[in-house]
């Protein structure tokens, strides 16, 4: 039981991160930028980031806050956000000179700072047709906003209304399905080779009943909202299965303790600094430790086209020197921030092989 285990595997990669800007930038990137080769950085700023010159500032903003222990080979990867600001000739030339990486189509209301967002990704066709002949990936926050529809169905409705028709209409264009919650997420990956899907720590280990059923926990509170119990379970053995098509994406997203504890709590769970702990201990307990690398480090870039690590890291469970993981941090202004997976970052600790 308190044996120790010690396991190495190619430097992971996140799939999906929020890293913010100005003070909450410069607290944050350091975490992501220790532990990650790939960031994949999402555009809802304010303003959301809609050009190459945004995303190329933004990316020189995110190096100047990494900080001393980066990683040598952390790399942000932009994305541009699909609204009707784009300029499809902006976005190609933006790939082309390797600045972007793909454009993210948010439902326009379904999350924190979405307002920009579109309203059908039906709307957005010949970005679509472009990106498809250049090969850059769409992105898609996967949500309905109709207010009709069950909080805990809007994946379903979402992907059966706007996204079935997109694939089927444009079978070349490569699609991701991030932050998947639902079984119908995990489907239509499973249905469709061109498209993958991201998921995150926070969906794998907790449920609705963590949410909601022990007094309320706003930490735990973020889009898509935490599902049920089998769509967890599901969600952990599609990760931990040989399917290539899924991995790692964190969707950490910070938010100051005043929006998390607030009349109405920001959706948003700030996980980058144990979220290789908290999904190495989840792949523990399943008894999946095998298909960790290949879901943090191996498939997302397979998937993207890119080459795997050079660099490894080590992952050591039980090692001696545990110290007590700290659960929020500040910004340098003095917002508190909670981090999400302390339990599993006293078990776990990781450095990196360089
Ligand atoms: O919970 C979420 N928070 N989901 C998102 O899609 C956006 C994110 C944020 O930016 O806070
Ligand atoms: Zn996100």
């Amino acid at each position: 039981m308190n044996g120790v285990v010690s396991i190495e595997i190619d430097a992971p990669d996140d799939w999906h991160v929020h890293l913010r800007d100005d003070e909450m930038l410069e607290a944050v990137a350091p975490y992501t930028a220790n532990a990650f080769r790939h960031a994949l950085i999402m555009p809802n700023l304010v303003p959301p980031v809609t050009s190459t010159a945004m995303a190329a500032a933004y990316r020189d903003r995110i190096l100047a806050a990494a900080g001393p222990d980066a990683r040598a080979d952390f790399t942000p990867m932009m994305a541009l956000y699909l609204n009707d600001e784009l300029n499809t000739a902006d976005l190609l030339a933006g790939a082309e000179d390797g600045v972007v990486f793909g454009a993210k189509f948010y439902p326009a209301g379904a999350t924190t700072n979405s307002a920009a967002g579109g309203t059908s990704l039906l709307d957005y066709r010949a970005a679509l047709e472009t990106m498809a002949d250049a090969g850059i990936p769409l992105l898609v926050h996967a949500e309905s906003t109709d207010p009709d529809v069950d909080i805990f169905d809007r994946e379903a409705v979402f992907i059966e209304q706007q996204m079935l028709p997109v694939i089927e209409q444009i079978p070349e264009l490569r699609v991701t399905v991030e932050h998947i919650s639902t079984r119908a997420g995990l489907d239509v990956v499973r249905d469709h080779p061109q498209v993958g899907g991201s998921i995150t720590p926070h969906h794998l280990t907790c449920d609705r009943s963590d949410l909601l059923a022990n007094g309320m926990r706003p930490e735990l509170y973020c889009k898509p909202v935490i599902n049920s119990r089998e769509e967890r379970i599901a969600i952990a053995a599609a990760a931990t299965s040989d399917d290539s098509s899924f991995f790692f994406g964190t969707d950490s997203a910070p938010h100051p303790l005043s929006k998390k504890e607030a009349a109405k709590v920001a959706a948003g769970i700030f996980n980058a600094p144990y979220a290789i702990e908290v999904v190495a201990e989840l792949f523990h307990e399943m008894g999946a430790l095998d298909k960790l690398e290949a879901f943090v480090s191996h498939r997302g870039a397979d998937h993207y086209g890119l080459e795997r690590a050079t660099a490894k890291v080590r992952l050591i469970r039980n090692a001696d020197d545990d110290g007590e993981p700290a659960e929020s941090m500040r910004t340098a202004g003095g917002a508190e921030v909670r981090i999400f997976g302390a339990d599993a970052a006293r078990r776990w600790t990781w450095e990196s092989i360089r």
